[in-house]
């Protein structure tokens, strides 16, 4: 039996913009997705809590899942390629996650770099970390179409990267940052909420610009997170929060969670598509903001960078 680890992201620069052109810097987690594989009569894919509701129907002893298509759309999409790659297998695969899908925590990418991987260590097949990515990524964009590569790279890769997409490349930045990951509820899909920055862009020139200075925020943030230089990554995080503000994916929600921990954190941002979903902290005060946050009633996990990318067991 192969078990997988394959971590979830966080977003520190530069998303949306990088749809357009323009670099990101992302992180690996420690806290993600585990995929295990083992030979079996049938395929079988089995999955515990999160993605999807249950609703039973005791009378008729019938089981519905509400919200599991659009997590078996990854598996369908992933397992389309992993056949194609590594030929047809007989087997049982069992999901678990730390995260909740669905907020920006790259879920679906960890699902699709965990499944490949264990996929074919199963299949007996030896793939580089880089090949997984690039699978990963045809995986998103079948079921997304629309997606950048940085989620499936950094959860094959790990570590802190940044990344282009067009045309693809890749560089590790050696940074070591604590965080803490707040779930907000996330109004609309990552699909849906690109396809609505896209038409924003394209009714609104101006947008053009915003989308321009998310990539200064990239670079400067870049020199901030290489020297160490806490206060400085933690201003450009509420700077590239209040960018992505204008391109409509940021909610009154996230303002005032930001608002009311100011005082215990350097910085913070919505990380990933927004609309809710994960907002990024990077703590100056780690006992005062649990406090505040606990207070507030909110969900949240302490987390920190995971080097190693996708991982056996
Ligand atoms: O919300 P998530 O984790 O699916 O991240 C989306 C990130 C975007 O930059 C908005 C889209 C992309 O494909 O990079």
């Amino acid at each position: 039996m192969a078990t997988v680890f394959a971590p979830g992201v966080v977003k520190l620069f530069g998303e949306h913009a990088v749809v357009y052109g323009k670099p990101a810097i992302a992180a690996a987690i420690d806290k993600g997705v585990y995929v295990s594989c083992e030979m079996a009569n049938e395929l079988v894919v089995e999955t515990f809590g999160a993605p999807s509701f249950v609703r039973y129907f005791p009378r008729q002893k019938r089981v519905e899942t509400w919200g599991g298509e659009r997590f078996f759309s990854y598996i369908d999409a992933a397992l389309k390629i992993a056949e194609e790659t590594w030929g047809p297998l007989d087997a049982k695969f069992v999901i678990k996650s730390d995260l909740p899908p669905s907020v920006g925590a790259a879920t679906s990418a960890a699902v699709s770099i965990g499944f490949l991987k264990a996929y074919s260590s199963c299949a007996g097949a030896d793939v580089e970390k880089i090949e997984l990515a690039r699978l990963g990524h045809r995986v998103e964009l079948e079921v997304q179409g629309v997606a950048s590569p940085m989620d499936t790279t950094v959860s094959a890769l790990g570590g802190v990267l940044k990344i282009w997409s067009t045309p693809f490349r890749v560089e590790r930045l050696d940074v070591s940052l604590p965080f803490y990951i707040v779930f907000l509820p996330r109004i609309g899909t990552t699909k849906e909420i690109v396809a609505a920055v896209k038409a924003y862009v394209e009714k609104r020139q101006s947008l053009k610009w915003v989308l321009e200075a998310i990539g200064y925020v990239v670079e400067e943030g870049e020199g901030c997170l290489r020297r160490g230089d806490l206060v400085c990554v933690g201003e450009l995080m509420y700077i590239n929060n209040w960018l992505l503000g204008a391109l409509g994916v940021v909610d009154r929600r996230v303002v005032e969670l930001l608002e009311a921990v100011g005082p215990y954190i350097y910085g913070g941002k919505i990380s990933g598509a927004g609309r809710g979903g994960v907002v990024l902290l990077l703590p100056r005060d780690e006992e005062l903001l649990i406090k505040a946050l606990s207070l507030l009633n909110l969900k949240f996990l302490n987390t920190s960078v995971y080097t190693r990318g996708v991982t056996e067991l």
